[in-house]
């Protein structure tokens, strides 16, 4: 991931100075305010950023945690979610989903993604149920590893919406809990026909995590996550769990973690959330004139696809393209930064040999891996920039077909030389 840079002609993936230099000095006071209270764990700035994101994303409670992987594994062990549960979830994701599941204490089995959304497939996830058998005690058994599946972890990747509803009835119908990976999706909308109204990423799910890494839609400076949830008692489960499992200082009801954010951290993300909602109609425009780019170009590569359901926030804009690693190449070298995400779906990696996948097992993510590339995409990036980023796709794409062109026409003359 290239980071902005000085050299003028370059296009940075992700820009992560100017917006911090912009508010620099609200930025430097939180920071001071926890140097001359000393209030650096704990204390008013969590909790008014706590109370912040909550409204922010519509529900009635958001617990700090030290990072967005550690607010998954929470939610999850707090979600009823036993030791040895299968927990349903995607392979075309940032390996924290599953990391989340593993070390909550459950084992993560997948379901393959929408070709057109890159998320979670209902259709997918429904043929999954529908292979699971029932115990004598009426639990939902996997086909697959013989264990109780209680769980389904829907990803809002790159911050487009999973269709919540679909995934919802499907829970309701088989007696599952949804947890939200809304790492991705800070103020992502989904307009749920079920309530006839647009729902908030994180809104919708028995809980949900968020990620603050500093690259995300609300990035801290540092590391930073949060839980959001509708459930007062889930919420104080997390609030002892993040705290060495202590309600009360040195009382502890169970043994817990260090999973408490900093109150300078939340100072930080509390002054940046107030720009959030701007941002993201930043990154929303932005993702119109790459659209717009595109599409006057005949649509050179496939764009992001977004459902009239969903009001996406463009944590990332991802196209895919034939030649997609020649393509990253021809940009890296003028000065172009792109991203994969990601370049090897879950159930492949090393990491999850043990779960006994194979290639082939969900040929969407798999297909996916191999031809998307992330553009770069900031609430600053300007349309000059984008028409550049556009040309030089299209320029590569020139210089590939006038290549193959070439071949094809070298082929031709031989042909003829040798009739
Ligand atoms: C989809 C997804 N899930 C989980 C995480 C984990 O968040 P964190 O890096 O804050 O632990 C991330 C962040 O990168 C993510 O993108």
């Amino acid at each position: 991931m290239s980071v902005s840079n000085n050299i003028s002609n370059s296009i940075p993936f992700l820009d992560l100075i100017t917006p911090h230099m912009e508010l620099e000095q609200e930025l430097t006071s939180v920071f001071r305010k926890a140097l001359q209270t000393g209030g650096f764990i704990g204390g008013p700035m969590v909790e008014e950023f706590e109370k912040a994101f909550a409204a922010f994303c519509d529900t009635s409670h958001s617990i700090a945690i030290s990072s967005g992987t550690d607010a998954l594994r929470f939610a999850i062990m707090v979600s009823g979610v036993q030791s040895g549960d299968v927990v349903v979830t995607v392979p075309h994701t940032f390996i924290a989903t599953t990391e989340a599941i593993s070390q909550a204490g459950a084992l993560p089995e997948f379901v393959d993604i929408d070709e057109r959304t890159y998320n979670m497939s209902p259709e997918r996830l429904q043929e999954f149920l529908e292979q699971c058998k029932r115990d004598k005690y009426g639990k939902l058994i996997s086909h697959r590893s013989g264990r109780p599946v209680t769980a389904v972890v829907p990803v809002h990747l790159y911050g487009q919406m999973v269709d919540m509803d679909a995934i919802l009835k499907l829970a309701e119908q088989y007696g599952l809990t949804v947890i939200e990976d809304a790492c991705q999706a800070h103020g992502a909308e989904y307009f749920s026909r079920k309530h006839n109204r647009w729902m908030k990423a994180g809104s919708m799910g028995r809980a949900a995590a968020f990620s603050f890494y500093p690259g995300k839609n609300l990035g801290a400076c540092g590391e930073a996550g949060a839980v959001t949830t509708n459930d007062a008692v889930l919420a104080d489960k997390i609030k002892v769990l993040r705290d060495h499992g202590q309600a009360k200082k040195y009382y502890h009801d169970v043994e817990g973690y260090n999973g408490r954010l900093d109150a300078i951290q939340a100072g930080l993300l509390h002054t940046k959330l107030t720009r959030l909602a701007k941002w993201n109609a930043q990154r929303r425009e932005r993702a119109a004139e790459y659209d717009r780019l595109f599409a006057a170009a005949d649509e050179a590569a496939v764009t992001p696809f977004e459902p009239s359901w969903s009001r996406a926030v463009y944590h990332l804009y991802v196209i895919r393209a034939d030649d997609r690693d020649g393509m990253m190449n021809h940009l890296k070298k003028v000065g172009i930064g792109t991203g994969i995400h990601y370049p090897i779906p879950l159930h492949l990696q090393k990491a999850y040999t043990a779960l006994n996948y194979s290639l082939g097992d969900f040929p969407v993510a798999e297909k996916a891996a191999a031809e998307i590339v992330s553009l770069p995409m900031f609430p600053q990036l300007t349309a000059q920039q984008q028409a550049r980023v556009v040309e030089e796709i299209l320029g590569f794409g020139s210089r590939f077909n006038r290549k193959q062109a070439e071949a094809e026409g070298a082929a031709l003359a031989t042909a003829d030389r040798t009739a």
